[in-house]
């Protein structure tokens, strides 16, 4: 038995996930964490993955929902409240972005499944590394783009470092751009996944839950 393996097996587990006394002998730090968390999770993404998966998810597709909503909604304190929870949602999704391309960098990803093409799996790793650059896009751009700043959930204001006019004009131009394609992407993405849970029949879903 190799020391990782005996490393994990030493470490107490909780859904199958290594939490404590990680690298007893010799191999402690980040990478053993992966390391581990690899070894005795294997097929699925580590539990701190999904947790950046399922939050941006979920954030994504309100504030989509919101964002196009409030492009249609008159002025008014509906309009400025739901505009403020949009921008603070973002803000959250900003600070959390680095942290979750960081873990991407370093953890381990789970091997491909058996029966998906080699091809398949480079348009996927393509796909995401878009969606990754997409996602930021829309922060950057929805963040540089609001003149004169804004209230964070009312409560402390954030500086931005423009006053409206015309680069403000066409970063919200960016905004819609890539806010629009990153629509397109999730689509794509949630097609492929219902292909290769219903169709394939390979339990992908499993692999993010
Ligand atoms: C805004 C919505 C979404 C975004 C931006 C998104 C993005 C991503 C990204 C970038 C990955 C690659 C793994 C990673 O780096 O985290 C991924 C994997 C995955 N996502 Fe999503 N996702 C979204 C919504 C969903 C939804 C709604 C589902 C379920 C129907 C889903 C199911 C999955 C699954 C099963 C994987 C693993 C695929 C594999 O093993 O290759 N995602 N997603
Ligand atoms: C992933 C995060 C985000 C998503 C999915 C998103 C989505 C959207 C969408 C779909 C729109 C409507 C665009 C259109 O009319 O074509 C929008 C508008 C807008 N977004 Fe974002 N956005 C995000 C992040 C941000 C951030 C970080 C900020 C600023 C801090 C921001 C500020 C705004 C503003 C000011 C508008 C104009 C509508 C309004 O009055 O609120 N967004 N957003």
């Amino acid at each position: 038995m190799n020391r990782m393996s005996r490393a994990a097996r030493q470490s107490s587990t909780h859904e199958g996930e290594p939490l404590t006394e990680i690298g007893q002998d010799g191999q402690s730090g980040l990478r053993g964490l992966v390391q581990v968390q690899a070894e005795t999770d294997r097929g699925r993404y580590d539990s701190v993955a999904r947790f950046f998966h399922w939050t941006f998810a979920a954030w994504i597709i309100y504030a989509s929902i919101t964002g196009y909503s409030l492009t249609r909604m008159a002025d008014g304190p509906v309009h400025d409240s739901l505009s403020q929870l949009n921008m603070s949602i973002g803000t959250v999704l900003i600070v959390l972005f680095p942290l979750r391309v960081g873990w991407k960098l370093v953890r381990i990803a789970p091997p491909a499944l058996p029966d998906v093409s080699v091809e398949q799996q480079l348009l996927a790793r393509i796909v995401h590394v878009v969606i990754y650059v997409t996602i930021f896009a829309v922060l950057a751009s929805g963040f540089l783009m609001v003149p004169n700043g804004y209230p964070l959930f009312g409560l402390v204001e954030i500086h931005t470092p423009f006053q409206k006019g015309p680069l403000t004009d066409e970063l919200f131009a960016v905004h819609r751009a890539s806010c629009a394609l990153l629509v397109g992407l999730v689509i794509l993405h949630v097609a492929a996944v219902i292909k290769h849970q219903l169709i394939s029949r390979n339990d992908v879903l499993r692999r993010m839950l």
